[in-house]
């Protein structure tokens, strides 16, 4: 049997301007990826957003490097043909160049991935530019950046006035002409997102950035209704699996009590 063919960076960075729009979905587990794969993602990206989704943390500051690698690893397990990403989470590239490579490397190196993300703009551009001339491709990430959240004081629209807009793009530019094959856009309103989308030679990734851009991410549990907080305006939720989850446990729960769990058929003779 041929292995199926994998989506390359070549070949995702070549969708700008060409085919339908990129479909891109966070995975944190081999069953999600191997799940978002039937379904036909272009890109699987393992977010730090794993801190809130997955791990019970209010922000995604407390991620690790090693908390990316245990779950990208099993990403990268379930993984056939998607493209594979790997966020790396806070304070893992902002020390410096020398730093910020040593632990993309690390993220390539142990988990198999195709690319690393990271956020920001202009301020980002060396850890980028080190990260890149070690042939490691980078995505990068402007707009609402959650790893900023404390000096966002909390997760707010950005570029919003033409100042706050004109930094956003400037940021976009900045780390486009850097080398970053594509580009996240998150939280900014949509005239913005597709100012940028014109602007920028690579395609941009939308989350709350309107329809304008070269394809959208969305959070697996968002997408599928997976969580019980209330989601954001941007998320459409395409299932109620949480609904789904908590009547089954309830019904085993009756069943246990009442004796009807295991049933004859269930039981070893
Ligand atoms: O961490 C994450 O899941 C992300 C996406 C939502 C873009 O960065």
């Amino acid at each position: 049997m041929t292995a199926p063919r994998r989506m390359t960076v070549p070949e995702f960075r070549a969708r700008k301007g060409h085919g339908p729009p990129l479909a891109v979905l966070t995975a944190y587990d081999a069953p999600s990826a191997a799940a978002a794969e039937e379904g036909g993602v272009d890109a699987l990206l393992v977010g730090d957003s794993v801190g809130n989704v997955l791990l019970g943390q209010p922000t995604t500051l407390t991620v690790t490097l090693d908390d990316m690698i245990h779950h990208a690893r099993a990403v990268g397990r379930a993984r056939t043909s998607a493209l594979f990403v790997v966020d790396m989470p806070w304070m893992t590239y902002h020390l410096g160049p020398e730093d910020a490579l040593r632990n993309a490397a690390r993220v390539v190196r142990e988990t198999g991935a195709d690319a690393v993300k990271l956020e920001g703009g202009a301020k980002r551009v060396p850890a980028i530019r080190a990260i890149l001339d070690a042939e490691i491709p980078v995505m990068g990430h402007v707009g609402l950046t959650p790893q900023s959240v404390l000096r966002m004081g909390g997760y707010r629209v950005q570029g919003k006035d033409t100042d706050a807009a004109r930094i956003v793009l400037d940021d976009a530019r900045a780390i486009a002409e850097a080398g970053v094959f594509a580009i996240v856009l998150e939280g900014v309103p949509a005239e913005l997102a597709a100012e940028i989308t014109r602007a920028v030679p690579v395609p941009t990734i939308g989350i709350g950035a309107g329809g304008a851009c070269d394809g959208q991410v969305l959070v697996f549990h968002d997408l599928l209704g997976m969580t019980s907080a209330p989601a954001p305006r941007f998320v459409r939720r395409y299932a109620d699996i949480r609904t789904i989850q908590v009547e089954a446990i309830r019904r085993y729960c009756d069943d246990v009590r009442e004796r009807r769990f295991p049933s004859d058929r269930e039981t070893y003779r």
